[in-house]
């Protein structure tokens, strides 16, 4: 392995005062290969251009790579991690110097990430970790756990838990081949469980987790919009017919609030009247614009621009052999080693701060969301 994330920098004075306020530590790269700034080029692999957020952080991030003056391979895979596979591997064959790549699988890449180590090519992973090698460089990302610690309280807070009133709630979980839904379903657990076990939650379809991996039977396999609907449909089709009142769905992400959402409405749910708490991540359009509508309550919003910014001042100091800034402690482990981690704070967006968070920062225009 060529490439590895060497001793603790020695840092100047100035530097190492403002990375302490900042909460972040400073890592060199210990890369035998020497990269030309000025002759650089960049790899950089998304899921699919299908799912808005993916296809607006593989545009950001390009743009900014583009703008420092790096050469760029920007190449989204369809969802398919084959194709991932063997766009990584065109990419090393052509040579470029630094690879950013957000898994579809989070640990089939392992070899192609070896193989680009072997070869003295760093990889940065985005948004999700990619797990079991050693040859992984640093990972950027919000903090997942956070993520889900803030859909189960929004629930919480909203629900009102009292075991003398008990509340249905249906859970889904993301994607079981992705390391991120593990985390957003833990940081929800965490928060709900107890109110599982006191009664005041329960789930008529019994779909409730009762191992640590359990929440993986409740996955939606690559986050499938589609495939959310139906699994929302089943249960209120099997559950709910006979008028069972549906207070809350936890949906880890946008993509399966809105399939969820169309199951809702399919079966006669109306805002303002039965129409459940909805939770989702991503602040995809469609959603904020569900949200305004009260077809769902709340998103997780991980401002995509910044994650772009960090993934690219990581790359630019990769690049140019300097010091890369990490969150200081917040290391993830991806089973071979503690990756060193660069993590963003992500937001609860709802009906009374879309504005403020999304408008005003100008993320969105008025109009995208039809006002
Ligand atoms: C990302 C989410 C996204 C989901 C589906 C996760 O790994 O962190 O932001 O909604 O994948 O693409």
């Amino acid at each position: 392995m060529n490439h590895t994330v060497g001793r603790r920098a020695v840092l100047a004075a100035p530097l190492f005062v403002s990375l302490l306020l900042s909460g972040c530590v400073a890592e060199r790269p210990t890369s035998s290969r020497k990269i030309d700034p000025s002759n650089a080029t960049v790899g950089v692999s998304m899921p699919t251009k299908y799912l808005e957020r993916w296809s607006r952080d593989g545009g950001n991030l390009d743009r900014l790579l583009k703008e420092a003056g790096f050469s760029t391979s920007l190449q989204y895979a369809d969802n398919k991690p084959d194709m991932q596979f063997s766009q990584i591997q065109n990419m090393i064959n052509q040579g470029v110097d630094v690879l950013v790549i957000a898994p579809i699988d989070g640990t089939m890449l392992a070899p192609v990430v070896d193989l680009a180590a072997e070869k003295g090519i760093p990889t940065v992973a985005y948004d999700r970790l990619i797990e079991a090698t050693e040859g992984i460089g640093y990972y950027v990302s919000f903090d997942n756990r956070t993520v889900g610690s803030y859909q189960g309280q929004y629930l919480v807070d909203t629900l009102n838990p009292d075991p003398q009133k008990p509340k249905n709630v249906e859970l889904f979980g993301g994607s079981p081949d992705d390391p991120n839904a593990a985390q957003f379903f833990g940081g929800a657990w965490d928060v709900l469980a107890e109110h599982f076990e006191s009664g005041a939650f329960t789930s008529p379809s019994g779909k409730v987790p009762t191992s640590p991996d359990g929440w993986k039977q409740i996955g939606i396999l690559g986050w499938d919009s589609a495939q959310a609907q139906s699994e929302m449909q089943t249960r209120l089709n099997s559950f709910y017919a006979d008028g069972t009142e549906l207070h809350a769905v936890l949906s880890p992400n946008d993509s399966l609030a809105l399939g969820i959402a169309q199951a809702l409405d399919a079966r006669g749910y109306k805002v303002g009247n039965n129409w459940p708490l909805l939770t989702g991540q991503d602040a995809d359009k469609a959603n904020v614009m569900n949200i305004i509508a009260g077809k769902q309550s709340m998103t997780v919003f991980k401002d995509t621009r910044k994650l772009g910014e960090r993934a690219f001042t990581m790359v630019d100091q990769i690049i140019k052999g300097a010091d890369v800034e990490v969150s200081e402690g917040k290391e993830y482990n991806n089973g071979k080693k503690d990756v060193p981690t660069y993590l963003l704070d992500p937001a609860v967006v709802t009906k009374d701060t879309y504005k403020e968070i999304l408008v005003d920062s100008e993320y969105y225009t008025e109009a995208d969301l039809g006002l």
